[in-house]
């Protein structure tokens, strides 16, 4: 198991300040940023484009970019996620598209690779794909908005992928996405996940420090 690592979701910072919000995150030192594309097919909202991805690093972001796309067709944009600065590219498997073709794709365009699961797929959906991607993101809420409340019918599913990634040898990280705060974290943890988004809790955090310390000592 990896050592936990902080995703904090950009779709709770300040939408007309978003470089602004980018770099809250950064200035605590932390590495990673999660970035949600919905078109309003796959799930009822909308979000961001590649544009914004783009101008988040024309204005200095320089983190990684945990890139979750909520699309029908996200094969058909990977290419523009990852022209734009994208560093993973995480793709659903519940909509019909050539999923390992695209997760081969994401890596030839030099991006990671990331199968997602809605809260009621099986683990069973995507294990063909286990061998073939850096990241498995477990949604712990149907995705779709922010500050929604954590789905613990998942946790036996992010148990079973654990388990198989220790049986079978995979290196990826197991992330959780939904409803994540200090207490639903360690109960992931406690599961096998090893990378935490967190939206709301991490951008309402009074102590955003103190929440990144947190995490990191799970
Ligand atoms: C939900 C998104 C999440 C969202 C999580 O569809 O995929 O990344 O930002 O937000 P919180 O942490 O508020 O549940
Ligand atoms: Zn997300």
């Amino acid at each position: 198991m990896h050592p936990p690592l902080l995703s904090p979701s950009l779709l709770a910072g300040d939408h007309a300040h978003l470089a602004a919000s980018a770099r809250i995150p950064a200035n605590l030192g932390l590495r990673w940023l999660h970035v949600d594309i919905m078109d309003a097919h796959f799930v009822p909202n909308l979000t961001f484009g590649p544009g914004t991805v783009a101008a988040l690093r024309a204005a200095g972001a320089t983190q990684f970019f945990d890139t979750h796309l909520m699309l029908d067709e996200p094969h058909r944009y990977v290419e523009a996620f990852a022209t734009a600065g994208a560093s993973s590219i995480s793709i659903h498997i519940e909509p019909a598209y050539d999923h390992q073709a695209t997760l081969a794709r994401i890596r030839a365009l030099g991006c990671q690779c990331g199968i997602v699961l809605n809260p009621d797929t099986p683990a069973t959906a995507v294990e063909h794909l286990l061998p073939h991607v850096d990241l498995v993101l477990v949604m712990t809420v149907q995705p779709g908005f922010g500050g929604q409340s954590f789905r613990r019918d998942t946790l036996a599913k992010m148990r079973t992928l654990a388990d198989w990634r220790a049986a079978r040898g995979f290196r990826w990280r197991l992330e959780v996405d939904g409803g994540i705060d200090l207490t639903t974290a360690p109960e992931c943890r406690a599961h096998g996940a090893d990378t935490f988004v967190a939206g709301t809790a991490f951008f309402a955090a009074p102590d955003k420090a103190a929440f990144a310390d947190a995490i990191a000592r799970l």
